[in-house]
Parts: C-alpha cells; sequence; structure tokens
C-alpha cells in the first residue's frame, strides 16, 4: 500500500518576497498552523506516514517544525498552552520524516527526482503544501486518491476545473471520461495559452505517481527556463500506460498566490480554527 507522501518544497516563492526571503513560503500560517502542516496532516489522514521533503536552502525552519523544541516544551509544560502543541507533537510522534536537498531549484519535476532515493520502487503521494485542500464534508484529497489507486493502480493527478482566463497558470488535461469525476488521460499541455487549452482542467498540487515516474523524468528534456516539468513526465506514463485524472471533492486555495492566500485564512478562521 502506499505509505510515502513526498513535499517538494525547494521552491524560492518570489511571489511571497519580501516574506519568502528568509522564510519558507511553506512556513507561512494559515491563523495560526504554517501551510505545511496541513498538507501533512492531509498525508497521515490518507494513511501516508512516511513523508520526505525535498529542501533547498534556507528552508531549515521546516525541519525544525516537525521536531521537538525542548525549551518551549520546557517553558509551557503544566499550562493551558500545552494544547497548542497538540496537533504537531501528533505528528512527531507518529510520522517519519526524512529531508532531502534539491541543489539547484530546476522544477518540480527535478525536485521529485531528487527525492527518488529516499521513496524507491513504490507508488507514492505528491502534496504541493501551497495548495491547501480541504474535504469538507468529505474525506480529505489525498485519501480520496488513495481510494482509487488502491482500485486503479496507476498514477492518477487532481484536477479542478478553472476558468478559462486561468488555464495559462495550470497544466491542462484532455481525457476520456471513465465514471462521474474520473478521466483517463490522453493528453497533457503545461500553461496553455487559452486558445490551445484543451480543456478548462487543470492540475492542482496533489498526486499519486507509480515509481516508473523517475525513469519518465530522466527522459524528459528540460524546457526553454531549464526546468523540468513534471508535466511531460505523466504525459508519458499516460502515452505508455495510463494515469487518471480525478475531479476531487471538496475545496482548493491557491496559496502560492496572494489572493489565495488571503481567501484561505478567511476561510480557515471561520470554519475550522472558530469551530475548533
Ligand atoms: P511554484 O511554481 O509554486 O514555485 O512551485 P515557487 O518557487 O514555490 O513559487 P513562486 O512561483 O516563485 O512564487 C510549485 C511547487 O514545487 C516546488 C515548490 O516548492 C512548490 O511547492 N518546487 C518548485 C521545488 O521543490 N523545486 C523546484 O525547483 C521548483
Amino acid at each position: 500500500m502506499i505509505r510515502k507522501c513526498l513535499f517538494p518544497v525547494a521552491g524560492y516563492g518570489t511571489r511571497f518576497l519580501p516574506a519568502t526571503k528568509s522564510m519558507p513560503k511553506e512556513m507561512l500560517p494559515i491563523v495560526n498552523k504554517p501551510l505545511v502542516q496541513y498538507g501533512v496532516e492531509e498525508a497521515v489522514e490518507a494513511g501516508l506516514d512516511n513523508v520526505t521533503f525535498v529542501t533547498g536552502r534556507g528552508k531549515r525552519a521546516i525541519a525544525d517544525h516537525f521536531d521537538i523544541s525542548y525549551e518551549l516544551e520546557h517553558q509551557i509544560a503544566g499550562t493551558s498552552k500545552e494544547q497548542y502543541l497538540e496537533g504537531i507533537r501528533y505528528l512527531i510522534n507518529n510520522v517519519n520524516f526524512s529531508f532531502t536537498r534539491q541543489n539547484n531549484m530546476l522544477g518540480l519535476g527535478h525536485a521529485i527526482l531528487t527525492g527518488e532515493p529516499l521513496i524507491g520502487d513504490e507508488a507514492f503521494g505528491v502534496v504541493l503544501a501551497d495548495d491547501l485542500c480541504v474535504g469538507g464534508e468529505h474525506d480529505g484529497v489525498l485519501a480520496q486518491m488513495v481510494k482509487l489507486y488502491k482500485q486503479f493502480r496507476c498514477s492518477i493527478v487532481a484536477i479542478q476545473e478553472v476558468p478559462e482566463d486561468e488555464v495559462h497558470k495550470y497544466g491542462v488535461i484532455a481525457g476520456e471520461s471513465m465514471m462521474e469525476g474520473l478521466y483517463r488521460v490522453t493528453d497533457m499541455v503545461e500553461k496553455p495559452a487559452k486558445e490551445d487549452a484543451p480543456s478548462n482542467l487543470a492540475i492542482i498540487g496533489r498526486y499519486i505517481l507509480t515509481p516508473d515516474i523517475f525513469d519518465k523524468i530522466r527522459e524528459t528534456p528540460p524546457g526553454a527556463n531549464g526546468e523540468v516539468q513534471i508535466t511531460d513526465a505523466i504525459l508519458r506514463q499516460a502515452q505508455e500506460g495510463c494515469v487518471l485524472a480525478y475531479k476531487f471533492k471538496g475545496r482548493r486555495f491557491d496559496c502560492g498566490s496572494v489572493d489565495g492566500f488571503v481567501e484561505a485564512t478567511n476561510f480557515v478562521y471561520e470554519n475550522i480554527y472558530k469551530a475548533s
């Protein structure tokens, strides 16, 4: 079964400068919890309790977050403030964390390939923590995808419908409908112009990938900007085998953009934080 989840967190987060000059984008808080913790909680809910981070320079705060802070623990031991650490303590005690570093930020495909030694020859989840996903009354998005993987045993990308004038920001799929909300991918285009987009079904930051993806990434030449796109490698998998695209149940916020970040903050404050 799927036990491992890869978090590529090496990107520069330039859209959040200057906040991300010396702080990882993934540590920006949505209300009182850093973005990356929401992602790890979603992975754990899906049964993925081996979490690997592909980090880079300036990202040490992520490793520190998922470790004990003895001084702080000592300071608040026995006070009511301990409750604030319950969630993160649970993760520290129940998740096996590992870290590797991407020395050159050569794109998401390259970041995923950097994780290969820690993933090995098994299917794994990928979470881009700047996409915050909430399942609402449904399971978390990754848990929904793990269920599908058990049935179909192939790579799966999460998709959502986006307005036509936003397709240029995403990888976009063409697919044959298999059942409500599930497509067999026939084509994928990275950041197409509106008129070239095969659909308005955009790939978001949740994937389940079978381990042959690593060879496909190695076979993928870098694009014009020198970055290795994961979309190209997944398209190869789709052409040679099968890749599914799943219209997940729930909501997703693009917290890599300021607008999405503010929207997520308001949503979490009203619907999760206040209710807890
Ligand atoms: P983004 O496209 O959001 O890039 O990467 P970014 O650098 O994080 O942010 P901006 O655009 O400069 O504001 C998508 C995901 O892929 C990871 C990022 O950390 C993010 O989670 N990534 C991207 C890497 O780990 N390595 C890379 O070389 C590129």
